[in-house]
């Protein structure tokens, strides 16, 4: 899976940012920004030409806390609230509720324990998958900041989603470009879990319904990419199993190896930046009983012309702003 080193791997400038690629189509490691002070406006604007570019961008030992990490991200765009599925006895285990928990850890920093819900629902971040397509408004950008890394394993893996479209033959482009998908979060997590979440509870249920999105979409640069997710369940208008057999069959060819790179955590304050829009990612295995990895996760809107996706209802009747009552944070 690990890129050889070719001529199309040296090092890019972007304005201030030094990018090297860390794959031949996608994916670069940044130097150039000073995490220790606000970053500029001038240079976000760089960290945002980086990311576009390469869709995933690695940003090595940046010592950020969590007031920095929310404070850069916001930077980027609005930035999502975490999900509030688990009923009203539970607490946010950070201050501000724009981070997403990603770890193994509880409220007070216990390792989450096999077989509880909350286990089970991590399962499912372990399939291929883009950030929230399950939501009807979309995000673009996710910043997982790591804390506390694994000695082995924890990678993320990514998909280069924009390159693997691009080379698929044209009548199979033309076969794709009509069709929308419907994602349910619900789905992914049954998938990854089929006794836990064969019945998600009413809460859960009223709390995230499904979302549609075009199945073939415009990428940053203006070319065409998948908008693809485990979360997707149904392409609308078609039987749960020819959906499920074409939305694998997309998955599966996307993440051939050769458009995939398994990244490593080197260190608490590792910081990674992907775009929903044109990659998939997965979470991989670690002992998540034995050690604590603790990654914290904000999620940025998308404010482009596809952020609303295709709708059932007019977007003024739809609720995704966190439902009011403490709850626990949730990855997803
Ligand atoms: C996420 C996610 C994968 C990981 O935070 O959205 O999927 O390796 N994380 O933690
Ligand atoms: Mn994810």
């Amino acid at each position: 899976m690990t890129a050889s080193t070719d001529a199309r791997m040296e090092p890019v400038k972007i304005g201030s940012l030094t990018c090297t690629p860390l794959h031949p189509t996608f994916a670069a490691e940044v130097t150039g920004i000073d995490f220790s002070k606000p970053v500029s406006d001038e240079q976000i604007k760089d960290v945002i030409a980086a990311q576009e570019r390469f869709g995933v961008t690695v940003y090595r030992n940046t010592a950020l806390d969590d007031k920095r990490h929310v404070e850069f991200s916001r930077q980027l765009g609005e930035l999502e609230h975490v999900p509030k599925f688990s009923g009203p006895k539970t607490v946010l285990r950070f201050a501000y509720t724009e981070l997403f928990d990603a770890g193994n850890t509880d409220i007070n920093g216990n390792i989450v324990q096999k077989g509880t819900r909350r286990w089970w629902y991590n399962k499912g971040n372990a399939l291929w998958h883009t950030d929230s397509s399950f939501n009807q408004h979309r995000s673009k950008f996710s910043a997982l900041l790591a804390h506390a890394v694994p000695k082995e394993g924890g990678n993320t893996n990514f998909a280069d989603v924009r390159h693997a479209f691009r080379d698929m033959p044209e009548e199979k482009k033309a076969e794709l470009r009509p069709l929308v998908l419907e994602h349910n979060l619900w789905h992914s997590r049954r998938v990854a879990a089929p006794d836990e979440y064969q019945a998600p509870t009413e809460y859960e249920l009223a709390a995230k319904p499904p979302a549609r999105h075009k199945l073939v979409q415009t990428a940053p640069d203006g070319g065409e990419t998948l908008f693809i997710a485990a979360h997707a369940e149904y392409v609308v208008g078609w039987s749960k199993e020819d959906s499920q057999k074409l939305i694998w069959d997309l998955i599966n060819y996307c993440t051939q190896p050769k458009y995939t790179l398994s990244l490593q955590w080197h260190q608490p304050g590792d910081l990674v930046i992907w775009d929903n829009r044109q990659t998939m990612h997965t979470a991989t295995p670690f002992s998540d009983q034995m050690e604590v990895r603790d990654m914290r996760r904000t999620t940025v809107f998308d404010d482009g012309p596809f952020a609303w996706g295709v709708p059932e209802k007019p977007i003024d009747q739809i609720h995704e702003k966190p439902i009011d009552v403490p709850a626990v944070a949730v990855p997803a």
